[in-house]
């Protein structure tokens, strides 16, 4: 199969690849062009739960399946994603809309997850140890959680499924992922390489529809179906919780983000202008993890914005395939008109744009790199997750002064913060309400480190060590040993 060439894309359901009940389908377009890129599958209820059947019923032969087996699968997924990385980039790029360069980063980091738990998969321990008063012995047994329901986000379409499935594979979890649906293209070859890498029938199982609340409903109301994880906004984050709540099932939430970038008056203004870039633009600021306030110190605070500024205007808006663009186009119009109101929002408030400020004519989802300052306090966008490339500056005059403007917010997902002293700095990460802190770094990602937030932006990690552990219950047994 071309998977760029147009068609038709089924669903991935046991050892088959289907149509949905009833044959409907819905169309995946270009966002940078609007054109149609394919026809997929459009899942009913029925399908999802056809699904969670396929899953169930593998789910014990893949519990009972060696480690080493299941790390080696994980790491055969790694070998060909990392070998058919071009064309899995080229794809995200494309229903995506961001450049190819991030797609290739993209899919490096996408296949770094099923590597590091490839080396997970083998290192599930349990505990043997004498009761504190003697007389017994207690045992603990990890076991995994059993069928895990999958909702991920069109922001990173191969890495967000990727930090799900591969962790839940390595603790000997059957999965159903069900990608958003302006990108399950991404999602559906993921499944064809773990299929061609030997993951047997029925482990990864992926149902693409429009009718998300109700098949995500159906799945998540079924006793069957043990763990729930998400990545996606907040609001909608908290509807699932409470569904989740009537089965009691296991959580994983990457919810929103409201970062704030911090530039003390001491910080090397290279490395700060660099991490700043980075934690804006990286995804076209497309991220949960993106700077959406970025905070710098009056005495730097000119120089800091104009060489900032230079740097945003000097970025090439274009479709992500063309050679030297930087800037792909945003998700959909719906994203553009969004943006564009919180930037109207803010001007109409008194803020000063700098660079950028008006979306451009023509086909595609643009919305080009925007600078503002002086933006008040009641502007719309330091209260909510921008998601897109536009930098609002702000200033401060003391750490207490940024550390209570940057604390307050719902979300407590990252921060960043860029300074030359180390005591600054530590008081900064005891400070700051965030469950990931950048130090001068713009980038904080990475499948050996422990992802997630605090307050409103989440519950539980992804990644490193901790990640298996989110597929995993402990069975404890008491053993009479007098
Ligand atoms: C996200 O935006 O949801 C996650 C970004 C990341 O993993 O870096």
């Amino acid at each position: 199969m071309d998977v760029l060439a147009p068609g038709h894309r089924r669903l991935r359901i046991g050892d088959a690849w289907r149509d949905a009940t009833g044959g409907a389908t819905f169309t995946v377009e270009d966002p940078a062009t609007g054109k149609p890129l394919a026809e997929v599958a459009d899942a009913d209820v029925a399908d999802g739960l056809a699904a969670l059947d396929a899953a169930s019923a593998a789910g014990p032969r893949w519990a009972a399946t060696p480690p080493r087996r299941r790390s080696e699968l994980l790491t055969a997924t790694y070998r060909a994603l990392t070998a058919r990385s071009e064309e899995v980039a080229r794809l995200i790029t494309l229903e995506m809309g961001k450049p190819l360069a991030e797609a290739r980063a993209e899919v490096a980091y996408g296949a770094e997850f099923f590597r590091w738990f490839a080396e997970e998969a083998v290192r599930v321990e349990g505990r043997y140890n004498t009761a504190p008063q003697g007389g017994y012995r207690i045992l603990t047994v990890p076991k995994p959680v059993g069928p895990c329901v999958f909702v991920t986000p069109w922001n990173f379409p191969l890495a967000m499924g990727a930090r799900k499935i591969a962790p839940a594979l390595a603790a000997g979890c059957t999965t159903i992922t069900k990608p958003a649906a302006q990108t399950p293209l991404t999602m559906l070859l993921l499944a064809r390489i773990m299929e061609e890498a030997g993951v047997p029938p029925g482990v990864v199982n992926v149902v693409t529809t429009r009718r998300s609340g109700a098949v995500v409903s159906a799945l998540l109301a079924d006793s069957r179906t043990r763990k729930l994880s998400f990545t996606g906004s907040t609001e909608v984050g908290r509807v699932l919780l409470r569904q989740a709540a009537d089965n009691v099932l296991r959580t994983s939430m990457e919810l929103g983000g409201n970062a704030a970038l911090i530039v003390c008056a001491d910080a090397d203004l290279d490395v700060a202008v660099d991490g700043a870039m980075v934690a804006k633009m990286r995804n076209i600021g497309e991220s949960c993890v993106a700077a959406n306030r970025i905070y710098v110190e009056e005495p730097v605070r000119e120089e800091f914005t104009a060489r900032f500024a230079e740097r945003m205007g000097a970025l090439r808006l274009g479709h992500g395939l063309d050679d030297g663009v930087t800037v792909g186009a945003l998700i959909d119009e719906a994203s553009v008109t969004r943006i564009d109101e919180l930037v109207a929002d803010a001007a109409g408030r008194g803020a000063r744009v700098l660079v950028g400020g008006a979306r451009p004519d023509g086909p595609g989802s643009f919305y080009p790199p925007t600078v503002l300052v002086d933006v008040p306090a009641e502007a719309r966008m330091l209260r909510t997750e921008i998601f897109g490339p536009v930098a609002p500056i702000l200033a401060f005059t003391s750490d207490d002064e940024v550390l209570a403007k940057a604390n307050d917010t719902e979300y407590g997902l990252v921060a960043y913060v860029f300074t030359r002293d180390l005591q600054r700095a530590l008081r900064f990460a005891e400070g700051l309400d965030t469950g990931m802190l950048g130090i001068n770094r713009g980038l904080i990602s990475d499948p050996s480190a422990p992802f997630g937030g605090v307050k409103q932006s989440g519950i539980g990690k992804e990644g490193s060590h901790e990640g298996i552990g989110e597929y995993l219950d402990l069975t404890y047994a008491a053993i009479d040993l007098p």
